[in-house]
């Protein structure tokens, strides 16, 4: 049986999760908005993933005998004032979710809760590629900047789908 204390840190990180689809959606919005459908694209496949990344820890709360205790979530910022802006703000926040995901794993070590320990493996090995993948993107805005490349850039990422993790496993 999954502690309290152990519960309500994942209810928190559910709420976080959530709120990261919500955000890459608003990204979304304001791409679509701007007119490159692409970067759009790119962005709803990262609420996608943000939203399978919330189920399953919602899905192994559940599992664990623990209660869901769903959460508002925040409002996401409507605008940037570019698209690096918004690409950087999208690495900022994962970094801030590596952050929280690590201090989650620090609990689950220190409530010495095997199970949680390893459940947030995945998440620990996730993190590496949600940074590596928008970093790409940072660097790739970076190199391009707001001329033709632009387009160029948008249909690379209009490339992009959105595949379950358990249907590449
Ligand atoms: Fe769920 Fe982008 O981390």
């Amino acid at each position: 049986m999954i502690s309290k204390k152990m519960e309500k840190a994942i209810n928190d990180q559910i709420k976080w999760e959530f709120y990261s689809g919500y955000l890459y959606l608003s990204m979304a919005a304001y791409f679509e908005d701007l007119g490159l459908p692409g970067f759009a694209k790119w962005m709803e496949a990262q609420t996608q993933e943000e939203l399978f990344h919330g189920m399953k820890m919602y899905r192994y709360l559940v599992g664990q005998g623990g209660r869901v205790n769903l959460q508002a979530v925040d409002a996401p910022k409507p605008g940037w004032d570019s698209p690096l802006a918004a690409f950087e703000d999208a690495l900022a926040h994962e970094k801030k979710v590596t952050k929280r995901i690590h201090d989650l794993v620090d609990l689950a070590q220190k409530e010495k809760d095997h199970a949680t320990n390893i459940f947030l493996h995945w998440f620990v090995s996730e993190q590496v590629e949600e940074e590596a993948g928008v970093g790409e993107v940072v660097n790739k805005l970076k190199l391009v900047g707001e001329g033709g490349g632009l387009f160029l850039l948008d249909q690379e990422l209009g490339a992009r789908v959105f595949t379950p993790p358990a249907a590449k496993e």
